[in-house]
């Protein structure tokens, strides 16, 4: 069974790495640690009490900022970041936002496909948003209503 619990200090030794197994450029310790001590919304996906992955979305007036979600490399393509999606989508929707917006790489396409998957359009693109291999990399900027 799938569910959700609230992301604590205590998960970030796990966290921290299946997001290094599964970025280019993961996120740190730090990041996570930060995210949790600023209040963002942060969530395990846990199949039974297997972590599968996890996201973390920040609340801003109507808007929710989606600022990670991921699933562990071997268990993707079996529909666990849709569930974890629809699961942040119902939150968001609980707390009032009638919009969720993200950033997300152009080389990053399973990203891309989930979230057009999922009714997100693009809106924009902010130039040289993240670090790249060569250089920097632009963000494309998608948001969909909820
Ligand atoms: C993006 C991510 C969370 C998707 O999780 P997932 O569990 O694989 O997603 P799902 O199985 O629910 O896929 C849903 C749909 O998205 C699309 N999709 C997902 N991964 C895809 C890929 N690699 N190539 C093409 N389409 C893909 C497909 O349409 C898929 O539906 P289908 O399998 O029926 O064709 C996962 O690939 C991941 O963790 N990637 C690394 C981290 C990351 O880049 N996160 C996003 C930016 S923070």
């Amino acid at each position: 069974m799938l569910h959700y619990p609230a992301m604590t200090e205590a998960d970030l030794d796990a966290v921290v790495e299946a997001e290094r197994r599964s970025h280019p450029f993961p996120w740190t310790r730090g990041n996570f640690a930060d995210s949790l001590a600023a209040g963002y919304g942060a969530w395990l996906a846990r199949e039974d009490e297997r972590m599968i992955g996890y996201a973390v979305m920040m609340l801003v007036l109507d808007e929710v900022h989606l600022l990670n979600i991921t699933v562990l490399p071997e268990l993707q393509r079996r529909g666990l970041g849709s569930a974890l999606l629809g699961h942040l989508f119902e939150v968001a929707r609980m707390r009032a936002a009638t919009r969720m917006l993200l950033e997300v790489r152009p080389s990053n396409v399973s990203g891309q496909a989930l979230y057009k998957r999922h009714g997100f359009a693009e809106i924009g693109r902010r130039r040289d948003y993240y670090p790249a291999h060569a250089g920097r990399e632009d963000a494309i900027v998608m948001t969909r209503d909820l």
